[in-house]
């Protein structure tokens, strides 16, 4: 899928009359995961928001595959897959149907062959592609989700908190699913409270604090990817609200 991949630069957004995000940096290349972690009220989700251009910038420069959200907010929404917290599909349509609805409302066709191998790829059951949404799992929704966000073949990934309520064995299922997005080139921007989740799985772990990047890790080449103990030192600091020395 290539592309310019997404940064931020000197973010600055206002909410409730206060800078959630105070100055943020960052960048994501195409076919690289960054993991941004943080305690409650950090401002991830306000990071993703503003990506998507759904906030106002008060200074700085969204940049989303070299588009500015505030110059070009319909390319860089066509530009996009996001995964809020709360996967929003169709409770009352299938799988299959939440799929078919949502590339044709991104004005986007796809064979079936390719909606099948979407599917496959995401290792959604296929008698679960013929069943309601209401009755799946979380695990399953956020499959439908992906299988849709890898049909419309978006150079840029945005996840919001999405090991959250997955229990282990769909949480390894969803990392080897965002290892072959990698792989296919595509930009992805992790919000999570999942530290070990993020230790297997990124390239980049950063921690925001207060709306700023306090430290970012890059991985290893080789093993241990990450300094464990440095990052859970870190994060216990930055849960206790004190800034990491
Ligand atoms: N709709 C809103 N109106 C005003 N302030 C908000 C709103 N949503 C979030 N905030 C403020 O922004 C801060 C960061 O929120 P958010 O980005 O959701 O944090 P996180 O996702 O890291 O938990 C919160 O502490 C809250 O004070
Ligand atoms: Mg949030």
């Amino acid at each position: 899928m290539g592309g310019q991949g997404l940064s931020l630069n000197e973010l600055v957004v206002m909410r409730g009359g206060r800078s959630v995000l105070d100055g943020l940096t960052l960048s994501v290349p195409a076919g690289h995961i960054y993991a941004l972690l943080g305690g409650n009220g950090a401002g991830k989700s306000t990071a993703l928001f503003a990506t998507l251009g759904l906030l106002p910038v008060m200074s700085g420069q969204v940049l989303v595959d070299g588009k500015d959200p505030a110059e070009e907010p319909d390319a860089v929404r066509a530009a996009i897959a996001y995964l809020p917290e709360t996967v929003a599909l169709y409770e009352h349509l299938t799988a299959r149907e939440n799929v078919d609805y949502f590339l044709s409302l991104a004005d986007q066709s796809r064979t079936n062959a390719e909606i099948v191998e979407a599917f496959a790829q995401v290792r959604l059951d296929p008698t679960a592609q013929g069943q309601r949404l209401s009755a799946f799992s979380k695990g399953m929704r956020q499959k439908t989700a992906i299988a849709l966000a890898l049909l419309r073949k978006t150079p840029v990934l945005l996840l919001d908190e999405p090991t959250t309520g997955l229990d282990p064995q769909a949480t390894q299922d969803f990392h080897a699913l965002l290892l072959d997005l990698k792989a296919s080139d595509v930009a992805i921007l992790m919000v999570t409270h999942d530290l070990l989740g993020a230790v297997d799985v990124a390239d980049t772990i950063g921690l925001i604090i207060d709306g700023k990047l306090a430290s970012q890790w890059q991985a290893q080449s080789t093993l241990p990817r990450f300094d464990l103990q440095a990052l859970y030192g870190a994060f216990t600091q930055a849960r206790a609200g004190n800034t990491p020395a």
